[in-house]
């Protein structure tokens, strides 16, 4: 139906007749002539309809924006003075001689042609609309290259790409799990995978040394702007390779692909933080290092202090007192500092002292509270000079790691102060396991393997215990992480246990998973990215949906198909299940009575 693709026409193909495809992306008539711009995925180019073919030229009036044609022409140079620099295509136009409409369009919700602030809703329900608009395909066209460098490499490094089951049994990776009834075996469920986590293990004992896939995963979880409940993986296994080999591999990778695809040199190799140093010089285990702020530790300073704010976190092991200094930050108004308090208690915090350097003195809240000599002491130990801000947290070390750690990424972005760069890293040495609820659970998951000497370490003093486990980190987003396994079943089982998972639940959840470590498992190890968050990093994009064809709402719904929706009868009936109707909150009362 074609010859070329619109975009693609140029001078080479001056006098050639060509037929081309696509849309009516705008029509203007100017002076007895039609000018079209018709568009494709590759671009535009302006077609020319002149009266003097009447039948031809009628057809072109009837044209709107959208309608699907076919047009062949000769493609001739555009006159003088009207060469359009900004388009390929605009040293030239096609003389349209021929025309056929291929289907007509209804006036659209929304324009392709011009820039239109469409709410997000409107634009998901009518996804292929939006998709049409330039922006947007050229982040498909980014997402399909990032894919296909990636696919690339690694067919290059011999890694294997093999499809692992959808249909599964929980694997966890600390979100909610979605499940899907079976059929067959009425009141049991699949689970859709929260990563291949156990299968590319599996693969490992299998014997298929490198592996990798694109894949999807699926997380019930709560969503911000850089989570969806479905979202794509690559993912990696290896076998016989450590921590340093893999990461090795993974930085040549992504060096690789920013250098191919954005012409950018990462740099050679990426530095390395430990999970302590991150968080404690910037609160976050995801550093943004752009950002030239950073918490430093003011607790020993604040521990006989006549302020029970400062001293009692001071005083306690499981507290922190920190500041952050802010250059230039003595400018901030009384009403800036409120929104920033109001900002860090959405953290927990109960408040955020400050102490202002101005030309003339300092000014503070908590002065009063804290000896001269102290408040000298943190002036050298921040380096404040005059004109600068220090910002101050006290509470239970979470807590001020949280919020400040959150108020460094806001500050630096209102200020200004995010460095135009690429900035990763590595952060290693993450803590095998995080208390939770009264019990320990795994930071990364349960198949990672313990920075131990020997077994009994488990038994004594678990939280103390780090993993080797790493992530990656671009501008301060966890693009992938990934660990060091567990290969024996004693030493799984020995975690299992530290974790409180009974030997009974240890079988029955991953039995198949224990017997594999016995029959032969190989050291394996290997990491996942995120390749939806890539995309939104490589196209600069602030949203993960904007590079995700098909996304989710914010509520985790397609405002385009109306999924999740209720399903017939008959199917539950089959499949032997009663949806319960909410119970009103009388009822539910009187039952536990
Ligand atoms: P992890 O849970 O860290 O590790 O996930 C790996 C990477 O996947 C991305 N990611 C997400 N992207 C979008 N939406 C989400 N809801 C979401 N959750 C995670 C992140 C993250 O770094 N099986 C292990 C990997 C391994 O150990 O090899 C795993 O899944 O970029
Ligand atoms: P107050 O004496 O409670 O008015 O507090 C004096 C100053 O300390 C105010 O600027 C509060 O915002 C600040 N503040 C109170 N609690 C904390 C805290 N946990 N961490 C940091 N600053 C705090």
């Amino acid at each position: 139906m074609r010859s070329h693709y619109c975009g693609d026409v140029s001078v080479k193909e001056l006098d050639q007749t060509v037929t081309l495809a696509g849309w009516v992306h705008r029509r203007r008539d100017h002076g007895g002539v039609i000018f079209l711009d018709l568009r494709d995925r590759s671009g535009l180019v302006q077609v020319v309809f002149a009266p003097s073919r009447p039948d031809v030229f009628k057809l072109a009036e009837t044209l709107r924006n959208e309608y699907v044609i076919q047009v062949k022409g000769k493609v001739r140079r555009r006159p003088e003075g009207t060469v359009n620099r900004e388009l390929a295509t605009g040293e030239i136009e096609v003389d349209g001689a021929e025309l056929t409409i291929l289907n007509k369009a209804d006036i659209l919700p929304f324009p392709i042609d011009e820039y239109h602030d469409v709410g997000e809703e409107t634009r998901l329900r009518y996804r292929y609309l939006d998709l049409r608009r330039p922006d947007m395909l050229n982040r498909m066209k980014m997402r399909a290259a990032i894919n296909r460098y990636l696919r690339r490499y690694l067919d290059d490094q011999g890694f294997l790409d093999i499809e692992t089951p959808f249909l599964t049994k929980a694997t966890p990776e600390g979100a909610r799990d979605y499940l899907v009834p079976s059929r067959t075996k009425p009141g049991s469920f699949f689970a859709l995978p929260q990563s291949p986590q156990q299968f590319k293990q599996l693969l490992m004992m299998a014997g298929i040394d490198r592996y990798y896939q694109i894949v999807r995963c699926f997380r019930d979880e709560d969503l911000r702007a850089d989570r969806q409940p479905e979202f794509t993986q690559l993912d990696i296994e290896t076998s016989f390779l450590n921590e340093d080999e893999i990461q090795k591999i993974m930085e040549v990778m992504i060096r690789g692909l920013f250098d191919e695809l954005l012409h950018v040199k990462l740099p050679d190799p990426f530095p390395r933080m430990t999970y302590g140093e991150a968080m404690s010089r910037f609160g976050s285990d995801k550093p943004d290092l752009r950002i030239p702020l950073e918490l430093i530790d003011v607790g020993d300073l604040m521990k006989s202090v006549d302020f029970k704010v400062f001293s009692g976190p001071a005083n306690d092991p499981h507290g922190r007192v920190a500041a952050l200094h802010v250059p230039k930050g003595a400018e901030l108004s009384r009403k800036q500092i409120d929104d920033y308090t109001q900002f860090v208690s959405n953290f927990g915090a109960k408040g955020l002292a400050y102490i202002k350097f101005n030309a003339d003195g300092l000014q503070s809240p908590i002065l009063k509270f804290i000896p001269e000599a102290t408040v000298q002491t943190i002036l050298e130990r921040t380096k404040a000079k005059a004109g600068d801000i220090i910002f101050f947290g006290a509470d239970k070390t979470e807590i001020v790691n949280e919020s400040l750690g959150a108020l460094r990424l806001k500050l630096g972005h209102e200020l200004g102060l995010v460095e135009k760069t690429w900035k990763p890293l590595w952060v290693i040495d993450f803590p095998m396991f995080e208390k939770g609820e009264g019990r320990l659970s795994a930071c990364h998951h349960p198949f990672t393997a313990p920075k131990i000497k020997d077994i009994s370490e488990l038994e004594n003093d678990p939280i103390k215990i780090l993993a080797r486990a790493y992530d990656m980190v671009l501008n301060g987003s966890e693009i992938g992480g990934g660990s060091i396994r567990i290969n024996t079943s004693e030493l799984q089982m020995a975690v299992f246990k530290a974790l409180n998972i009974s030997e009974n639940d240890a079988h029955e959840k991953f039995g198949h998973l224990l017997t594999a470590l016995k029959l032969g498992a190989p050291p394996h190890g290997g990491i996942a990215f995120g390749i939806d968050r890539l995309a939104m990093l490589m196209t600069d994009s602030t949203s993960i949906r904007d590079v995700i064809a098909f996304p989710k709402t914010q509520t985790a719904t397609c405002p385009l198909t109306d999924a999740p929706a209720p399903v017939d009868p008959k199917q539950l009936l089959e499949l032997g299940i009663r949806v319960r109707k909410e119970i009103p909150e009388e009822k539910k009362e009187t039952e536990k009575s």
